[in-house]
Parts: structure tokens; sequence; C-alpha cells
């Protein structure tokens, strides 16, 4: 049994990187506002029929939320193109809401009694205690193709909606999102090895982290070395974030994470804190927060809203 001084000691990462850049914060706020704005305005109205499933969708999307995809979206595009016009502009949060969008319906797909069987979310009872498991389903399906619309209406090119629509689709399916929640689900209460371990957490969370940084490119119409290192970065955060969120569900509270903490013990799922220990996995989170900002140097300027949502998804507190 750990001491509570240990315990406490456990709650934060040993800070190696002090990201001295206080405007990360304000940049991280607007940006959260723009993504809550923009699904604001583009959700169907919660008075249009069928209104128990727009108030589920609704439920589900605003109000809540790091929006860390959102943000990752966004600072790709800045990053790539520093000097938006608005046609892009437009574009990048239309995006940013669709990867959103898509995010919170795997929130409502994985916290089903069937999935993960949890019964708080962002602070609220989860979509299906709210509103029953029939309606939380359809709004959880009804999410991914609304997603999926806004795409296909962004004002750029048709020739980058489509590498977009490429991207976002295979991140989310049976070799992406969808495949890594499948392999959690059969590990569950399996030791896995960290090969194993790492491939589950890069396909059920990585893959859409990753197609949010990439589809922040495509639409920027980014250079292939942009490209190519936007992935290096998006491949690393993208585990990294998920490496956090394991050791998060064991150092933070209910309170704190908004969520059941302590749940992926007592479920006995296969996480980095099962394979080896809280402060081996956030040394591991921080080793791959090196890999990711070094991937991003040439950007330059250009990438510090990358280094600073790096910092944030490894050091972050929920
Ligand atoms: C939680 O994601 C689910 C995972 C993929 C780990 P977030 O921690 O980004 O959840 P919100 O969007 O901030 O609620
Ligand atoms: C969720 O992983 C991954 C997806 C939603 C695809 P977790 O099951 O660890 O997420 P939380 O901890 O419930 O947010
Ligand atoms: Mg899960
Ligand atoms: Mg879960
Ligand atoms: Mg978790």
């Amino acid at each position: 049994m750990q001491s509570d001084s240990n315990h406490l000691s456990l709650l934060q990462p040993h800070n190696r990187h002090t990201f001295d850049a206080p405007w990360f914060d304000a940049w991280l706020s607007e940006h959260q506002n723009q993504v809550e704005q923009t699904l604001d305005a583009f959700m169907p109205k919660p008075d249009v029929s069928p209104t128990d499933l727009h108030q589920a969708m609704r439920w589900a999307v605003l109000g809540g939320g790091k929006r860390v995809r959102g943000a990752l979206l966004l600072a790709a595009g800045q990053a790539c193109h520093p000097s938006i016009d608005l046609a892009t502009l437009t574009s990048l949060n239309a995006a940013a809401a669709a990867v959103e969008l898509v995010h919170a319906y795997s929130l409502i797909h994985d916290d089903l009694p069937c999935m993960d069987d949890d019964i708080l979310r962002r602070g609220k009872p989860t979509t299906h205690v709210q509103f029953g498991e029939a309606v939380a389903l359809l709004a959880g399906d009804a999410m991914q193709p609304l997603a999926f619309e806004w795409l296909a209406q962004l004002p750029v090119a048709p020739a980058l909606i489509v590498q977009s629509i490429q991207c976002f689709s295979h991140a989310l399916g049976s070799l992406g999102m969808a495949g890594g929640q499948a392999i959690d689900l059969i590990s569950t209460g399996k030791i896995q090895t960290d090969l194993e371990l790492a491939q589950m957490h890069r396909l059920k969370t990585g893959a859409l982290l990753e197609a949010s940084v990439v589809m922040g490119a495509i639409i920027t119409a980014a250079n292939s070395k942009q490209r190519e290192a936007l992935k290096i970065y998006a491949r690393a955060i993208g585990l990294a974030f998920q490496v956090i969120d394991d050791v998060l569900d064991v150092t933070a509270n209910t309170n704190q994470l908004g969520k059941t903490a302590g749940k992926d013990q007592q479920d006995h799922k296969s996480t980095y804190v099962s394979l080896m220990g809280v402060e081996r996995a956030q040394d591991f989170a921080i080793e791959l927060y090196d890999q990711a900002v070094e991937a991003i140097q040439s950007f330059g300027e250009q990438g510090a809203a990358l280094r600073g949502l790096a910092h944030f998804i490894v050091y972050r507190s929920n």
C-alpha cells in the first residue's frame, strides 16, 4: 500500500519541460470556444424532430471536453499555412467541429453498458443514462455521418475534401478506432506485451488524433515535407494521449476527470499502468513528447501551438 505522500507525488509527472509560453492557455481557450460555437451552430436544433435524438446528440457533443482533437487540427493548419484566407479558415473550423463530433460519438459508444459501462462523462450522466441505450446508440450512429456531411461541404478544392475524407474514414474504421476498441474488449483481463498495448492504443485513440493533425495539413494544402513531419508528431502525441489517459485513471479523482476514476483497474483493463506502473508510463509519455517536438522543429515559430498542445497532452490534469 502506498503512503499518502507517495501517492501525491504521482499526481503530476515530473515536469522535465517547462513550457514557457503564457499565451498558450489563451490560445487554447480561444480555440476551444471556436470549436464549441461551430458545433452549436452546425448541430440540428433541439426542437427539430426527432427531438429526443437531437437532444441526445447535443448533450454528448456540446458544453464539455478539452477539444484537443479540434485544437490539433487548427494548430496543424496554422503551422502549415500561417496567413490563412477566409475559405481555408472556415474549412478548418468546420473540420475541427467534425473531428470533435466523431470523438463525442466514440465516447457515447465507449460508455455503453456493452462496452465500458460508464455513468459519468464530462461531469454529466452519460448519454445512455440520460436518454436510454437505444437513443444513445442512434445518436452515435447519426453523429458519424453528420461529420462526413460537414467535410463534404468544405469550401476548399474537391481533391482536398476527398483526401480529408479518405484520411478520416480510415482512422475510424476497423483498421483504426473501431478496430482498436475491438482489441480493447478482447484484451480486458489479459496481459498484453508492450507492442500489443501500443498497437491497441494507437488504433483506439491515436488514429483519430493523428487524423486530426493530418487533416489540418490536407486542408491547408501542406507540402509533403510538412505532412511527413506532422505525421511523426501526430503518431507520438496520439499514443502519448492514451498513455496519460491510463495514468490519470489512477492518479486523478472523479471530480477532476468528470468520469469515474479508477475504472480501468476495476474493469481489469489492459493499460500502460497495468503494464509498467504509473511512473514508467509517465516517463514513456515524456519520451513521446520529446519525439513529437523534435519532429516539428522545422516549423519554427509556426509550430508553437502544436508544441503547446503536445505539452498539454502529456502534462494535463484531466
Ligand atoms: C477521452 O478523450 C477518451 C480517450 C480517447 C482517451 P478526451 O480526454 O479527449 O475527452 P474529452 O473530449 O476531453 O472529454
Ligand atoms: C476510449 O478509451 C477510446 C475511445 C473512445 C475510442 P477509454 O475507454 O480509456 O476512454 P475513457 O477513459 O472512457 O474516456
Ligand atoms: Mg474504452
Ligand atoms: Mg472508457
Ligand atoms: Mg480511459
